[in-house]
């Protein structure tokens, strides 16, 4: 069996307003009527797989709770993080915990932002995978990609991509590239964008962060072994957990791992990253309109229009290349363009109280 760790501790900022603090977008529906937190849920229940660990932070324990029992899914742990600490920190508890159980579990690590519509290519896809995992290799699934995407993080064939279709040695996993670099790796044809899923032992992960990242490995121990159970919740003690620093897997260990290997994904696959992306995956109509909700679009353009709340109607008349989100208490209209630059609204609200 393989165990599925479910990441769902993540802001989500850049789809504000629809996303918030206390609700961030994992937990929202953003395109169909399942949140995305319930969609990888489900990927990932299949008989190839455990009960997910799902690891998350404290104040989003009960709706992971009330989400898994509306689709009738019974986690197997769920993990609670005292503060967000990125997903180095997260993933490294989550091995430790699954390695007290079992010495030689393999896991499946998943996000919970992902638009994955075809759940049985992609459990065919973890099972060719299975063998090389067991093994040893930390496997990443790679995506073909078809833009300078520097949201992401991309993957070195060494060899054209083409055609490849078994987990295949990785030479050089490089993580959010500047903007010239992305361009002339997407030129080259010998890269493929990481997907942010990973497959791997918790015994060959825990090998990489002692030597990656001893200091990450050595404070997860301490807030593994301090962890009080409450309610079904398995809570990381605080201390040591604080202290860690807030750093992802993939800055911590994929970018320095020699033993990385990648598994073509050749299914669609989308990151709800920021409005841009919601708006590509809800299908534009011809002139490059999305409607959500009580919206209405009147000679727009190349634009997304989202209303929130029945009780209120959204028009918009001649636009072009623009998003506009309302929900009752908050509105964005932003310029498509700069979307990506929601983040910098939700930090200059926050100090502004
Ligand atoms: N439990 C927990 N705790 N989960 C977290 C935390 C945390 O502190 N921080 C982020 N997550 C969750 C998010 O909710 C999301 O599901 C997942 O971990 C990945 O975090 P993101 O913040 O969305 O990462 P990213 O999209 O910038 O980059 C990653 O994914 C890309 C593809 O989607 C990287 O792995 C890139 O290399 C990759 O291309
Ligand atoms: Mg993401």
């Amino acid at each position: 069996l393989i165990h599925p760790v479910i990441l769902c501790g993540g802001a989500g900022t850049r789809l504000w307003p629809l996303s918030r603090k206390s609700y961030p977008k994992q937990f929202t529906q953003i395109l169909g009527d399942e949140s995305l937190f319930q969609a990888s849920a489900r990927r990932l229940s299949a008989p190839m797989f455990a009960p997910p660990t799902v690891i998350t932070g404290a104040d989003f324990r009960f709706i992971v709770i009330e989400q898994l029992a509306s689709i009738e899914i019974a986690p197997g742990a769920v993990l609670i993080e005292p503060t967000g600490r990125n997903t180095a920190p997260a993933i490294c508890a989550a091995a430790l915990k699954l390695q007290q159980n079992m010495d030689d579990a393999v896991m499946l690590v998943a996000p919970s932002d992902h638009v994955i519509p075809e759940d049985s290519e992609f459990r065919d896809a973890v099972a060719a995978a299975l063998p090389a995992a067991a093994e040893g290799r930390l496997i990443t699934f790679g995506i073909r990609p078809d833009r300078a995407e520097t949201g992401y993080g991309w993957l070195e064939l060494g060899q054209s991509i083409e055609g490849i279709d078994v987990p295949m040695a990785l030479k050089r996993f490089i993580e959010k590239p500047e903007a010239d670099l992305a361009q002339s790796m997407l030129d080259g044809g010998q890269h493929l964008w990481n997907a942010g899923i990973f497959l791997f032992s918790a015994n060959a992960i825990l090998k990489a962060f002692e030597r990656f990242a001893p200091d990450i490995l050595e404070g997860a121990r301490a807030a593994v072994a301090g962890a009080q159970s409450d309610l079904g919740f398995t809570r990381f003690d605080p201390k040591p957990w604080n202290d860690l620093p807030d750093i992802s897997i993939d800055y911590a260990v994929m970018e320095k791992a020699d033993n990385l290997s990648v598994m073509p994904y050749r299914g669609a696959w989308s990151d709800l990253g920021g409005w841009e992306a919601v708006w590509r995956e809800a299908g534009p109509d011809a002139q490059g309109v999305v409607t959500h909700g009580p919206a209405h679009a009147l000679d727009c353009e190349n634009s997304l229009l989202r209303a929130e709340s029945e009780k209120q109607q959204l028009v918009g008349i001649g636009l072009k290349d623009i998003v506009a989100v309302a929900m009752p208490d908050a509105v964005l209209i932003a310029h498509k363009s700069c979307a990506q630059d929601v983040k910098l609204a939700v930090t200059t609200l926050k100090a502004q109280g």
